[in-house]
């Protein structure tokens, strides 16, 4: 009979040591900045993400995985990304603000899966909601350089910074866009579509002929208010003071149709096409399209953890992962000795000892094998004669010295 594969797109994980590693001390990052904890559901409204993402974004025309509930309920779907649903939460739990708080989990879109690219992924996300100072984004953008300079040791990697500008900007930025393409004949189709719908999309384009005739469009930073442009120095002069290095991407946009004012990515060539490994930017109407009354200003980024693995995995050693403790092995000679095996192994774990029982009645040889490629530290041997005089054979796996132990000794003379 042929075997069940996983479905295209996803992944296994089978050892979760730099995953954790990753969630934990981006834990302690958080905590440190006074970002808390929240969940929301995987599964949200369909018009959550229409009126969010916009409706021309690709994440919603074409790579939502929606899901039959045989009519009974209003349209779901699997989360794509996790902002709109931490908006959603903001306006039903109304918290204090400036609301800042961070999540991780999968997101899922239907993509063609590549290098860094599937179809259920994982991020962290992070938001501030109800904070409408640029000063802001200035320390959400370097608690993410810290991140991954200081805690994950990473220097591969640039950011690139653009500044959309208000509302009101974008759209006479786009108007401006629009004449300055129709002017050009060389665009691919679909750039000319994008020209229709969403034009500032027309940057993401991957042919090389389109990017060239991009490198003389009007720049959006030359066509920013007064205010706007305030911000955008100002922005750029508090990274300066702050050290974090940025480099100035004018073709910077994003994917999703809800930024304004910051936008921003953490690249990294080692990752191929997909280079972005963190995003994020300003977001201030957000609120309001979700039927908020008010305003709330707001701003965050999310983290790719797979993209993020894939550039660490190389150089893993350097970081301080979590070493596994001792572990100890019991070895039962025979089914007889099963109980007491199992007693034992209750008063190491009580203790806080890692014990592993060996149980499956193989013989001594094969579970010393067993243990070596588990790496134990001490291997406990009971066979009848240690059942009988109520000891237990401790081995040093390291040495490979032994010693016949009470049984009632045994953990003062295990730990360490
Ligand atoms: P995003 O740029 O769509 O932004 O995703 C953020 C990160 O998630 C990307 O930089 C990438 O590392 C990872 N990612 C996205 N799609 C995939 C995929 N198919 N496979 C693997 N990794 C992927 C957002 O999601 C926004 N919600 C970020 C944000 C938060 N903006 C404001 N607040």
């Amino acid at each position: 009979m042929q075997t069940i594969s996983r479905v295209k797109g996803t992944q296994d994980f089978i050892d979760l040591t730099l995953f954790n590693f990753i969630i934990h001390t981006f834990e302690t990052h958080a905590d440190l900045y006074h970002f808390s904890r929240i969940e929301t559901p995987i599964l949200e409204k369909v018009d959550l993400f229409k009126r969010s993402l916009g409706l021309h974004t690709d994440v919603v025309s074409k790579e939502m995985f929606i899901i039959n509930t045989q009519g009974k309920d209003e349209q779901i779907c699997l989360r794509p990304e996790a902002t709109a649903p931490t908006v959603r939460m903001f306006i039903e739990q109304k918290p204090l603000t400036p609301w800042k708080v961070y999540s991780f989990g999968s997101m899922f879109r239907y993509e063609r899966p590549q290098k860094g690219r599937f179809r259920e992924f994982h991020q962290i996300n992070m938001e501030v909601i109800g904070s409408a100072s640029i000063d802001q984004d200035a320390q959400l953008i370097t608690m993410l350089d810290r991140f991954f300079h200081e805690t994950l040791l990473m220097n591969n990697y640039s950011l690139q910074l653009n500044f959309l500008g208000s509302y009101d900007d974008r759209a006479a930025y786009s108007n401006l866009l629009r004449t300055f393409l129709k002017k050009e004949s060389g665009i691919c189709k679909t750039c000319r579509e994008r020209a229709e719908k969403n034009v500032m999309r027309i940057f993401d384009c991957k042919n090389p002929d389109c990017q060239k005739i991009y490198d003389n469009a009007p720049l959006i930073v030359d066509h920013l208010s007064t205010a706007s442009k305030k911000e955008w120095e100002q922005l750029q002069e508090t990274l300066s003071l702050l050290s974090v290095s940025f480099a100035y991407n004018h073709k910077l946009v994003r994917g999703l149709d809800y930024y304004n004012k910051t936008v921003f990515e953490f690249a990294s060539s080692s990752l191929g096409a997909q280079n972005a490994f963190c995003g994020g930017g300003r977001y201030d109407r957000l609120s309001m399209e979700l039927g908020d009354p008010q305003e709330h200003p707001a701003l965050g980024a999310a983290i790719g953890i797979e993209r993020l693995m894939l550039i660490l995995e190389p150089t893993k050693d350097k970081l301080p992962l979590p070493q596994p403790a001792p572990l100890y092995i019991i070895m039962p000679l025979s089914p007889e000795q099963n109980s007491v095996a199992l007693l034992l192994a209750d008063t190491l774990h009580a203790s806080g000892l890692v014990t592993d029982t060996l149980l499956e009645g193989n013989s001594l040889k094969s579970m010393m094998r067993r243990a070596n490629k588990m790496g134990a530290a001490y291997a406990l041997i009971l066979g009848s004669e240690e059942q009988q005089n109520k000891s237990v054979l401790v081995k040093n796996m390291m040495n490979s010295t032994q010693e016949q132990v009470a049984q009632i000794d045994v953990v003062n003379y295990l730990k360490p």
